[in-house]
């Protein structure tokens, strides 16, 4: 009798946990493809003022090694974009071109080259709802055409 009602009690607990995860979790998950074509394939990325952490996975669909045709994944506010691009040029493959302790990085992947992927996960404390994002490739030259909006609400 009393192991019944622990189990009914274990199972009630079990769903209440289980609950907010299976709500959020979706949503604060994020997958963006680069190609051998200098290109992302989504422009725009949205993420759910719901989520506490944000789970970006980077894809590199193409052949190329990450020497020629690297891609990472770089979030900034958008009015940094250039500013960052630019930096990051400078920083070099070993740094992932981005300059380390960038303040104004808010979140960036390493570079990697086709067929492989990578994840980067970051707490969405440091968005502001609404706020004006961008992501962008800082791969030399990249950027022009790596680059698109995210929004954070
Ligand atoms: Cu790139």
């Amino acid at each position: 009798m009393t192991a019944r009602r622990n189990t009914l009690a274990a199972g009630t607990l079990l769903a209440a946990l289980a609950l907010p995860l299976l709500v959020h979790a979706e949503p604060c998950q994020l997958e963006i493809h680069g190609n051998d074509q200098m290109q992302y394939d989504r422009h725009e990325l949205l993420v759910s003022a719901l989520c506490q952490e944000v789970t970006l996975t980077l894809r590199h669909s193409g052949k190329l090694p990450k020497e020629a045709m690297g891609h990472n994944w770089v979030l900034v506010k958008a009015a940094d974009v250039t500013a960052v691009a630019n930096a990051g040029r400078g920083a070099g493959l070993a740094n992932d071109y981005v300059p380390p302790g960038d303040q104004r990085v808010l979140a960036h992947s390493r570079v990697i080259g086709g067929g492989h992927s990578t994840s980067v996960t970051f707490p969405t404390s440091i968005l502001s709802k609404g706020g004006a994002y961008r992501y962008l490739c800082t791969f030399p030259g990249h950027s022009t055409t790596m680059t698109g909006t995210f929004k954070f609400g």
